[in-house]
């Protein structure tokens, strides 16, 4: 069974506290998906973890460009906004197996686009609106996607995931 973190109506801060707990918490690789409806707050969440892996430069939405990639240490990050594909095969251009290889992490905002393009998540996060705040559930898709999530409810002062 997936393990599974729920929040209820947390604030911004809140969401920036919990992508701080997963980039501080990452294995040597990760593919984190992405889901929710439009500005709901996934680039926020994407945008705070590859800050939080020390990444100095302005971290821009991949709306337009598919995809941005970073350098964070030892660590390639790419982030995708996969919102304006219709189906898998427009990704071919990406070289998507390319981006896979060595250490990296990987978030990739609408995922459901193109699943059978991509890897397997080890994170799935799940963002919904909730008046002027958003509820999110954090499930563990993987076996280093649950230990990987275990680290960051330690970290953030939650005994364990809920499984
Ligand atoms: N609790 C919250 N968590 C995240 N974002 C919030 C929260 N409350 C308000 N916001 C605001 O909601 C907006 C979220 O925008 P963001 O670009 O992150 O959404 P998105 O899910 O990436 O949208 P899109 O599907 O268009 O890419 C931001 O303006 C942010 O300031
Ligand atoms: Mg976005």
């Amino acid at each position: 069974m997936n393990a599974e973190m729920q929040w209820k109506n947390i604030d911004e801060a809140g969401l920036v506290d919990i992508a701080k707990a997963c980039a501080s918490t990452i294995g040597k690789s990760g593919v984190v998906f992405l889901d929710g409806d439009l500005g709901v707050g996934k680039t926020t969440f994407a945008r705070a973890l590859i800050a939080a892996l020390g990444v100095g430069e302005r971290i821009k939405s991949p709306t337009y460009s598919l995809v941005e990639s970073y350098q964070a240490g030892n660590l390639r990050v790419h982030h995708l906004d996969l919102y304006r594909i219709a189906d898998a095969e427009e990704l071919e251009w990406l070289g998507l197996p390319d981006l896979l290889q060595g250490d990296m992490l990987m978030l990739v905002e609408w995922p459901q686009r193109a699943l059978a393009a991509l890897p397997a998540a080890d994170l799935k996060l799940n963002l919904l609106h909730a008046g002027d705040r958003r509820d999110l559930v954090l499930e563990a898709a993987s076996q280093s996607g649950r230990t990987w999530m275990a680290a960051a409810a330690l970290r953030l002062g939650r005994s364990r995931p809920d499984t």
